[in-house]
């Protein structure tokens, strides 16, 4: 078989999602750039370091340094270096829930006057997550009168934490361009990048934009679908939400994943592209009853914990709360959207007092909450005297948590297991209230 030489790769907007695809692609062999405006983080990727945890992204990235396959740059013109652009810039939300697309459209101009006399051609790659008819209304006309460069949208699914699995192994890839030459450029590239090649869908761009917004709508209704369950539940004696979602997940037509009740759902995405896909679908008059509707039962899980404070007697100024958990899932230091932020200002404001611990978030939510509570890098000095213990994130550490460590330390016996991670029959001597678990 005749090997084809490798594309050669740049990724502009180095946040995780950016770095992930750029270290994966070093590691895969690509000669690989990674672009960003940022000097400082340039400076650190540049000494191997990140500001962000991901697995095993540290140990890649050194590698791939070593082998000399990736480097860093915050001039756009080094693209011309390469064949592929992959463009994961943020496009957060704006003050009133729209997407912000400032960046994307600044990288997109600039690119504009860098790739007008490139004499090869050149795809470049949406991968950022914009709302349908981004790349036709706004990308495409940015980009008028270049003859080698092709546009393709190419939407990422993967979830932090888990990105460099999830990026080996997608269930998935969607490639929306409505140019044959565009398309075939990007399934070679992947052909190139998997010895098995995953399923492909082929599709127009605004297709393909819509399907990132659905995915990501459809995970955030299944969690608030089985946290309105969840609070049914906590309401009916010795009824378990975990039981039902069991029960409900071996039928094939829902499934198992995304059906584990909590405190809601946080992060980079799934609040901010259930609101964006709000916004965007208020243009053509819809009121979108249904999303909103998954969106409010999301915060309304918050009040969920504050209500088993009070019905505990907890909600209180002379009370201590421990708080075991910060990131907004675990395997992250990532507190966007967290709901442990949105707890302690409302607690703080309430005036209890409180003690936190997270394996990795720790320092950035003391950049948030400076002096104003405690922080404990061990577990037993954060219950020490606390007349409660919420637990906000399923760390795998708290998980083999015994009793014991509890009794020893807190002042009161009251455990508030949001994540479910404790078995309840193992508590019995505490006064043990949980998400989606009845009185027992
Ligand atoms: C999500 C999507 O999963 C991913 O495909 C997309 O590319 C980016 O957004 P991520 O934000 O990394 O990924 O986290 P995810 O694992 O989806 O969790 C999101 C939130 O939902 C977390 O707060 C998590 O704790 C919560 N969650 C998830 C639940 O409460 N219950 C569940 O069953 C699953």
């Amino acid at each position: 078989m005749i090997q084809m030489k490798k594309s050669k790769i740049s990724v502009i907007g180095l946040g995780f999602v950016g770095l992930s695809l750029a270290v994966i692609n070093a590691k895969k062999g690509f000669q690989t750039i990674g672009i960003d405006s940022d000097k400082k983080k340039l400076k650190n990727l540049q000494k191997a370091k990140i500001d962000f945890f991901e697995p095993n992204l540290s140990k890649y990235l050194k590698e791939s340094i070593k082998s000399k396959k990736i480097s860093f740059t915050e001039n756009l013109a080094q693209v011309l270096k390469t064949d592929i652009t992959f463009i994961t810039v943020g496009t957060p939300s704006a003050k009133d829930g729209k997407i912000d697309l400032t960046s994307l459209k600044k990288v997109v101009s600039d690119l504009h006057k860098i790739l007008k006399n490139k004499p090869t051609s050149h795809l470049i790659v949406i991968k950022s997550t914009v709302v349908p008819t981004t790349t036709t209304q706004i990308v495409l006309p940015l980009l008028k009168n270049l003859k080698n460069v092709g546009v393709a949208v190419n939407p990422e699914f993967l979830r932090e934490g888990n990105a460099l699995d999830d990026l080996m192994k997608p269930h998935l890839i969607v490639i929306g361009s409505k140019n044959e030459q565009d398309y075939k450029t990007l399934e070679r590239y992947y052909k190139q990048f998997y010895q098995i090649m995953p399923d492909v869908i082929k599709t127009d761009q605004n297709t393909a934009e819509m399907i990132k917004y659905a995915n990501n709508a459809f995970l955030a209704t299944k969690i608030s679908f089985i946290n309105a369950i969840a609070n049914i539940c906590q309401k009916l004696p010795s009824v378990d939400v975990n039981t039902i979602a069991y029960a409900i997940g071996k039928d094939p037509r829902i499934g198992s994943q995304f059906l584990q009740a909590g405190p809601g759902f946080g992060g980079s995405c799934l609040p901010k592209d259930l609101s964006a896909l709000i916004k965007f679908s208020e243009k053509f008059g819809d009121h979108n009853l249904f999303f909103k509707a998954v969106e409010n039962m999301n915060q309304l899980q918050l009040l969920q914990i504050i209500q088993m404070l009070k019905s505990m007697k907890l909600f209180n100024s002379k009370k201590v709360i421990s708080i075991l958990g910060l990131a907004f899932k675990k395997d992250t230091d990532d507190l966007r959207e967290a709901v442990s932020v949105k707890l302690v200002k409302n607690l703080l404001k309430n005036g209890l007092k409180i003690q936190v611990h997270d394996p990795m978030a720790l320092l950035n939510f003391k950049n948030i909450f400076q002096e104003k509570i405690s922080y404990f890098k061990k577990i037993e000095d954060c219950l020490e005297g606390a007349n409660c213990c919420i637990i906000l994130t399923e760390w795998d550490d708290y998980k083999k948590l015994k009793p014991t460590v509890f009794k020893k330390n807190m002042k009161e016996r009251n455990i508030i297991d949001t994540r479910r991670i404790f078995d309840p029959a193992k508590f019995t001597e505490f006064n043990f209230k949980a998400i989606g678990l009845g009185p027992m």
